[in-house]
């Protein structure tokens, strides 16, 4: 196999993400990653807004493209292909990269892969570490909290799941309640460093009697009745403590919920790999590791959305590219639906 250039688009969400990666039999290298996020805007109205969010990338993707191409003193012809992110996520927003992959296709005849955006979060882990498979799979972010047996980088059975809110909303739901800003995790986080996580009791949500199967919209409730009983003063004072225990109990339900997935569903233990935006969390880390023997986190440059992990996954995944012109026919998905 030679040399390959990838360029990696994600516009999946919120952040416009391009990559330039030189991938080689096993061995890859990221040029540069550039991304943009839309922290600001998301600020102002409390979380994503579909139709900004989509004009947003519409605005970002082409000036990021050149400044990527700039940056590495390279022509578009130099590039071999296009991976680009193409389910799940909100179509508009998907749109937008698929659009600009599309483009620059048709004017360079360059092949496209398509890109599942959650194996591309979990395989992500292969940028910094060795890991073989099978291994259970954690992504949590945003978006999705869903188990994976991975068998292979195209080949990941959903084992469990949140039956409501993923574990980044909770934190971004909290965090709204809380009022510290958009997006929450990275500054509850931050927070709870100097918090007492067992000042305040959060409930966690167990449902032992559905194994893999997760909940956190009660907790949101729970944090905002707990906030009804104290002043402003109160909160402010006390706002380290509630994110700290806030935290914990999303970060203890994490934890039990693999030990059960591990016992009653999978019934074997296997290398753990954590990817996803709540995976940059520090107590999450700490927790897991020290539970799990064999536990991998994606590093957190990229676990939340950024297109090294879509240009990785790419050029590990040869057979799904597609060739000029089929590649244009590639559409946008909302959702992933597991194949049968
Ligand atoms: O993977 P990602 O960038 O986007 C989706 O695919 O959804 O994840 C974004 C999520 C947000 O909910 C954000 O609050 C959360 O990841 N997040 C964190 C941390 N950093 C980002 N959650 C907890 N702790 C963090 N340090
Ligand atoms: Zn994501």
């Amino acid at each position: 196999m030679t040399k390959r250039l990838i360029l990696g688009i994600e516009t999946s969400c919120d952040d416009t993400s391009v990559c330039l990666l030189s991938a080689e039999k096993d061995q890859r290298s990221i040029i540069n990653v550039l991304s943009l996020n839309q922290d600001n805007l998301l600020m102002k109205w409390g979380g994503v807004v579909p139709e900004l969010a989509a004009r947003e990338h519409v605005k970002a993707i082409t000036p990021l493209i050149e400044a990527s191409l700039n940056q590495a003193k390279l022509e578009f012809s130099d590039i071999d292909e296009i991976a680009v992110t193409t389910h799940p996520g909100l179509v508009g927003s998907l749109l937008a990269g698929i659009n600009a992959a599309k483009t620059l296709s048709l004017f360079f005849e360059k092949p496209i892969t398509p890109v599942n955006h959650l194996f591309a979060h979990l395989e992500a882990i292969h940028l910094t570490e060795k890991v073989s498979y099978p291994y259970l799979g954690l992504l949590v972010s945003g978006g999705h909290s869903v188990f994976f047996l991975v068998k292979n980088f195209d080949d990941m059975e959903v084992v469990g799941t949140t039956l409501d809110d993923a574990a980044g909303e909770a934190f971004d739901k909290g965090g709204k309640v809380l009022g510290v800003g958009y997006p929450a995790g990275k500054i509850i986080d931050e927070l709870a460093k100097n918090g007492d996580r067992r000042k305040y009791h959060f409930p966690i949500s167990y449902m032992k009697d559905r194994p893999g199967k997760m909940s956190f919209s009660g907790l949101k409730t729970s944090l905002r009745i707990q906030l009804q009983k104290m002043s402003k003063e109160e909160i402010e004072l006390e706002k380290h403590h509630l994110c700290a225990s806030y935290q914990e109990a999303i970060v203890q339900t994490l934890k039990v919920k693999t030990s059960e997935v591990i016992e009653k569903i999978i019934s074997k233990k296997l290398p753990l790999v954590v990817g996803g935006g709540v995976a940059c969390n520090s107590r999450l880390k700490e927790v897991l590791k020290s539970e799990f023997s064999e536990c991998y986190f994606v590093a957190p440059e990229y676990c939340t959305d950024n297109a090294a992990m879509v240009a990785n996954w790419a050029s590990r995944a040869q057979t799904h590219r597609i060739n000029f012109p089929d590649c244009l026919k590639i559409e946008a998905k909302s959702r992933y639906v597991e194949k049968k």
